[in-house]
């Protein structure tokens, strides 16, 4: 396939302050001289910013890391995951076409795409809002078919259902993400296997903090997401309605107190929490989160505020359960992940 610069290109790009901001700590990671490194975030953030790369972007991202434009280009053009012509301003769809999905159904989302977005992938809906894509497999494949929107996964998808969706993003809602066939996550579809009552939660974890975030659609402007996804909560993030939504969706986000330092003793090796790493640590100890009780006392308003926080690590407390890990540690009591961690078993990253 040619990729090539859009014919229409706009006359300037700039970062916002906050995304310049997170773009200069990016180059600052990389030594002297070896600042091109920084090519692909750099092109990712603009397009997370803008919806897609434009030639502007690339010219000032050459400019950002003294490379020269053509090395950028190179890149831009290289990789089809960076999108080179202007995407829908509500949402580019991308379906998954892949075996999996293909058997599964993709066909008719794909055709919904066709109907109700433009005849051709890449193209603009008549009224701008959308545009779509075909891409290879998303590795969601026990929920085939499905498609990414924005930040988000829509899975077990139908021509219906997908339809409902676009409906609702057109609308400016955010749907709810996720299994769309009353799946919880990846189960078998004949039923779940897990007893009766042993899980009390209505959305997996992954779901839970896209809908407590809300913001499945929207640029990246390089503002705290919270925060943005707090202003933009009457019009732009509804919270979904038909169906109940979890602990996390139902709380507003509370950053939890910290500590100016390690209490007398040293702080806790919070890497013998299952989930934790020394980069991890490292953000904790940067919040002010020294100890094991710390955690422990996390209310879920406090989870939901620190896995939004965790720059590059989205999800990690609710996903590996920090909280009841804690509590145990806190308690003196022992994990088997920190009992390997003990026997000298898990290596740092
Ligand atoms: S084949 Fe579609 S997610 Fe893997």
């Amino acid at each position: 396939m040619l990729r090539r610069l859009y014919h229409e290109q706009p006359e300037r790009f700039a970062f916002t302050p906050a995304n310049l901001e997170w773009a200069q700590t990016i180059i600052a990671k990389y030594p002297e001289g070896r600042q091109a490194s920084a090519v692909i975030p750099l092109l990712w953030r603009a397009q997370e910013q803008e919806g897609w790369v434009t030639r502007p972007a690339i010219e000032e991202i050459a400019r950002m890391l003294g490379m020269a434009y053509i090395r950028v280009l190179e890149v831009a053009t290289f990789y089809f995951m960076f999108q080179l012509q202007p995407v829908g301003s509500v949402a580019n769809i991308q379906i998954c076409g892949t075996t999996t999905c293909m058997v599964c159904g993709s066909g008719s989302l794909i055709e919904v795409c066709k109907q109700r977005i433009a005849p051709h992938p890449h193209q603009l809906s008549p009224d701008g809002k959308f545009s779509w894509e075909e891409v290879e497999c998303l590795g969601s494949c026990s929920n085939a078919p499905m498609a990414q929107i924005g930040k988000d996964y829509y899975e077990d998808l139908t021509a219906e259902s997908f339809g409902a969706i676009l409906d609702a993003l057109a609308r400016g809602e955010v749907p709810r993400p996720g299994p769309q066939n009353g799946r919880f996550a990846s189960e078998p579809l004949g039923g779940n296997i897990q007893p009766a009552g042993e899980r009390a939660e209505a959305a997996n974890a992954s779901v839970a903090l896209a809908l407590a975030l809300g913001d499945t659609v929207a640029r990246i402007t390089g503002e705290p997401i919270l925060a943005r996804a707090a202003a933009a909560a009457p019009a732009a993030a509804p919270k979904p309605a038909p169906a109940p939504a979890a602990a996390l969706a139902e709380v507003e986000p509370a950053r939890p107190a910290g500590l100016g330092a390690p209490r007398e003793g040293g702080a806790d090796d919070l890497k013998r929490i299952k989930g934790v790493g020394p980069k991890l640590e490292a953000v904790l100890h940067g919040l002010g989160y020294y100890h094991f009780d710390q955690i422990a006392a996390w209310t879920p308003a406090e989870v939901a505020w620190v896995d939004a926080n965790l720059e590059g690590f989205h999800g990690r407390v609710t996903r590996d359960d920090w909280v009841d890990q804690a509590r145990i540690l806190a308690g003196g009591g022992s994990t088997e992940f920190s009992e390997r961690v003990d026997r000298g078993e898990v290596y740092d990253e």
